[in-house]
């Protein structure tokens, strides 16, 4: 097993953190967790089942009484608190990332900043769950609007963003007063653990937030949704997977926020500055490797223009640099699983027998087959399957078109609607481009659209629900009313 050397070795933990307890380890029942550069296993987790579970619920719930009556300010202060720890140990997180999950350490150390971010964020934010008061309807009626924490919250978080992805849910949960139950993937628990070991340190008191490691997914994930303690859940992940939580969130009538699936166009029109857009085009797609669901998908580039930005395009991706992520200089790593590379190649082989011309990579390296080199693939057409599947690797196949209509068209034909790009520089055409794209988020000019200050989230089959920013505590609130007779 590898030796991990960190400067605070207690952040490498290995069981689930329940009820403020890391759990003694089950030597019986544990899951291996691998570095997916070189396959070589740096951890063995402990595996929760439905009774672990059904614990953290239960210390949850507890726990919910004494936090959600604290104070804005007092919770604030000892979200800060974690926050500042997250900072101070950013060098070991980003490490323990990389090694979990393979991104660039460059890369895992910028999601430990933006991960912390969320955090300092919604500790400014608990100051401020305001009210509202509304003119009554009658002479002596008053009323008034208050919010209130859901309660008990269950966390569903994906492996791409091993620390982000779950500082963005836990964040707002704990801020609001709820109190959380989290289940990490089961290929990058370790990363969760550590924010527990900082969350204990900063004052976060026992039950509020439980990290609940394993890999029966399915087992668990009907737990936390079928609990009539749970009253949200929150899930970041594939929309597939997010039906299922849905429909088994429908009998207990869960609140719900969900994070799912994208097919991010990205256009660049005939007046569109080519060297940004090729700039911003490398930012979006080849970001952790194309694993990140706001990756863009597909790009529509104008017929007159498309030779020179793919051109320009290509000459950009051959500065990239794929490897071993804790390898200096490395600017992506590994693909997360062989299933992953089997997806990307498929969809690969599928475009280019159908027309499709790579005009750059359009495999894994020789030396290690979870590298998957930067890809672009020229003259793609509708017809083929990565035009309506999210790609989630390092693959840019490039559609050409002619008119504004069209290209609306062709980037609205997805049943998802999470993140879009478009480059141009007409401003009437930049509204009405703006307006038409059926997206929950629309970059302008800009490849990279992701911060804590504005709200992420999708429309159509991406989901539901606003995480960071100012709308971010919303779905950890509820609305109540009172109507007060004088
Ligand atoms: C995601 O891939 O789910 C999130 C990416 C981001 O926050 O930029």
């Amino acid at each position: 097993m590898m030796n991990i050397q960190l400067n605070n070795p207690k952040l490498l933990q290995y069981n689930a953190y329940i009820d403020g307890q890391f759990l003694s380890g089950n030597k019986k029942d544990f899951f291996t967790v691998s570095n997916p550069f070189s396959s070589e296993i740096i951890a063995k987790v402990g595996n929760c089942g439905t009774e672990e579970t059904e614990l953290a619920i239960a210390a949850a719930k507890v726990a919910l009484e004494s936090w959600k009556i604290l104070t804005g300010i007092e919770r604030s202060s000892i979200l800060r608190k974690w926050f500042e720890l997250i900072l101070e140990n950013q060098d070991d997180l980003a490490k323990i990332l990389t090694l979990e999950q393979g991104k660039p350490l460059a890369e895992a150390k910028g999601e430990i900043a933006y991960g912390a971010s969320f955090i300092e964020w919604f500790a400014e934010e608990a100051k401020r769950v305001y009210g509202d008061t509304i003119p009554g309807h009658q002479p002596n009626k008053r009323i008034l609007v208050i919010k209130q924490p859901v309660g008990v919250v269950a966390a569903i978080t994906p492996w791409n963003f091993p620390n982000a992805m779950i500082t963005r849910k836990v964040a707002p949960a704990l801020a609001a007063g709820c109190t959380i139950v989290v289940k990490p993937s089961e290929l990058t628990p370790l990363s969760a653990l550590a924010l527990a070991v900082l969350a204990e340190e900063a004052g976060i008191p026992k039950g509020v937030f439980n990290v609940v490691t394993t890999d029966k997914s399915v087992a668990v994930g009907q737990v936390l949704t079928s609990s009539s303690v749970v009253k949200k859940i929150s899930f970041t992940g594939s929309t597939p997977v997010g039906k299922i939580l849905l429909k088994q969130s429908a009998d207990t009538v869960k609140k719900v926020s969900m994070e799912l699936g994208g097919n991010a166009p990205f256009i660049v029109f005939e007046d569109a500055d080519i060297d940004k857009a090729v700039q911003g085009a490398v930012a979006s797609k080849y970001r952790n490797a194309g694993q990140t669901c706001v990756c863009s998908n597909r790009f529509f580039v104008h017929q007159s223009v498309c030779e020179e930005f793919t051109n320009k395009f290509v000459a950009a991706i051959k500065e990239l640099k794929v490897g071993n992520g804790m390898d200096e200089g490395v600017t992506i790593g590994p693909l997360i699983e062989d299933k992953a590379v089997c997806f990307v190649d498929d969809l690969v082989k599928d475009a280019t027998e159908r027309g499709g011309q790579i005009m750059h990579g359009g495999k894994t390296l020789d030396s290690n087959p979870l590298l998957y080199e930067p890809t672009i693939i020229g003259n793609a057409n509708s017809d083929m399957k990565l035009f309506s599947s999210e790609i989630f690797g390092p693959v840019a196949p490039i559609f050409s078109f002619e008119t504004e209509e069209e290209v609306i068209q062709l980037a609205n034909d997805t049943s998802v609607g999470l993140a879009s790009y478009f480059y141009g520089n007409n401003h009437s055409k930049i509204w009405r481009v703006a307006e038409a794209l059926e997206y929950g988020m629309v970059g302008i000019n800009t490849g990279m659209i992701s911060t804590t200050v504005a709200p992420f989230g999708g429309i159509k089959e991406s989901g539901s629900g606003r995480e960071g920013s100012k709308y971010g505590m919303d779905d950890y609130l509820n609305v109540k009313y009172l109507c007060w007779e004088i």
